[in-house]
């Protein structure tokens, strides 16, 4: 079983890494487009191989997509990341030139495979494929929900002092300032969060992970990629192993939310054909006017990527 990770930058590479060193499939294939550059690094991951005691190839492509041939997932990680003072929406030009032109790549060496997006601004390079792809909408769909949760976890694990393998919760919306953790839907081990924790600090944790990108972004200068790469590693694990996950995903709502012809981040459940379902959860009032305002936030961006004709209607 073979994967792909287009982009091998500090996100494609360590998704690679994750991937192999977890034995989720037997092969995977990094491919950028600077020369060399995914060689080096595949090579580099395989050689841990004897080290971390795993058997997945990882084998690396300069652009060369027939090496991508017969893939079941494809990740896109290719493009530009943040830089301090840009939000995620400034990547909007380049990265949806990027995005159409490997979708276009990949389906051609791997008509049926199911792509999973990483590139920025997410909800809306993931809505480019899309309309690239012209496949399913359940075949295409963006990581960021995984990571944001894994945000306010770790966060929550940390105030509490708990291990945050015991902390489960969703967020919805896009990926950005806008997302919207719901603590009514926090538990720690079980136990509601509200329970657990008072409000200011609760609130200040859900605000902490609204910013919780630009947060390393201002301390490292770029993006981040440990938490972002094996994010996406968990999102193929789940579909190549046909896992059943519940995982929040931006996923094309069709209706659901009351939201139509968007993609947003929701409750989906994740297996081998990709989205198998999407969840509805009964929001109360306040947090469904959060999610519209998210919703709207990413559909003028969405516009502004319909305006640009990048994909050519
Ligand atoms: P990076 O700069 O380290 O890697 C990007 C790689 O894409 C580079 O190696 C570049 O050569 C390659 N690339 C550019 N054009 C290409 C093309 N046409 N074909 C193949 N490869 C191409 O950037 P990083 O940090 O890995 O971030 C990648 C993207 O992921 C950025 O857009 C970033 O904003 C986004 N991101 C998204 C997250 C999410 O939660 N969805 C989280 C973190 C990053
Ligand atoms: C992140 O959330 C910038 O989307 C990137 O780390």
């Amino acid at each position: 079983m073979k994967v792909t990770v287009v982009g091998a930058g500090n996100v494609g590479a360590t998704c690679a890494n994750v991937l192999a060193t977890r034995e989720v499939v037997n092969e995977v294939v990094l491919l950028d487009i600077k020369e060399g550059f995914a060689e080096g690094k595949a090579l580099d991951i395989w050689e841990t191989a004897p080290i971390n005691l795993y058997d997945t190839r990882t084998v690396g492509s300069t652009n060369d997509y027939a090496k991508t041939a017969g893939s079941e997932v494809v990740v896109i990680t290719s493009g530009l990341p943040r830089k301090p003072g840009m939000s995620r929406d400034d990547l909007i030009a380049t990265n949806a030139g990027i995005v159409k032109t490997v979708t276009d790549n990949v389906l051609k060496h791997s008509p049926n495979a199911i792509l999973i997006i990483v590139s920025n601004p997410l909800d809306v390079m993931t809505y480019c494929a899309y309309l690239t792809a012209k496949v399913d909408s359940n075949k295409v769909f963006g990581m960021a929900g995984v990571l944001d949760t894994a945000r306010y976890r770790a966060f929550l694990a940390e105030e509490l002092n708990v291990s945050p393998k015991d902390i489960q919760a969703v967020l919805m919306g896009g990926h950005g300032d806008t997302m919207v953790p719901l603590p009514r839907y926090t538990t720690v081990g079980g136990i509601p969060v509200t329970e657990m924790i008072d409000n200011d600090k609760l609130d200040a944790i859900v605000e902490r992970t609204k910013k919780g990108g630009g947060e390393i972004v201002n301390l490292l200068g770029t993006s981040a990629w440990y938490a972002p790469g094996a994010a996406a590693a968990q999102m193929v694990e789940a579909v190549v192993k046909d896992q059943k996950r519940i995982f929040p995903v931006c996923a094309w709502l069709t209706g659901e939310y009351g939201l139509s012809n968007i993609y947003l981040g929701v409750p989906v459940k994740l297996g081998k054909k990709g989205i198998e379902k999407i969840i509805e959860l009964q929001l109360n009032d306040d947090e469904m006017a959060l999610l519209k305002e998210s919703a709207e936030h990413v559909r003028e961006v969405m516009d502004v990527l319909d305006k640009m004709d990048v994909v050519g209607a």
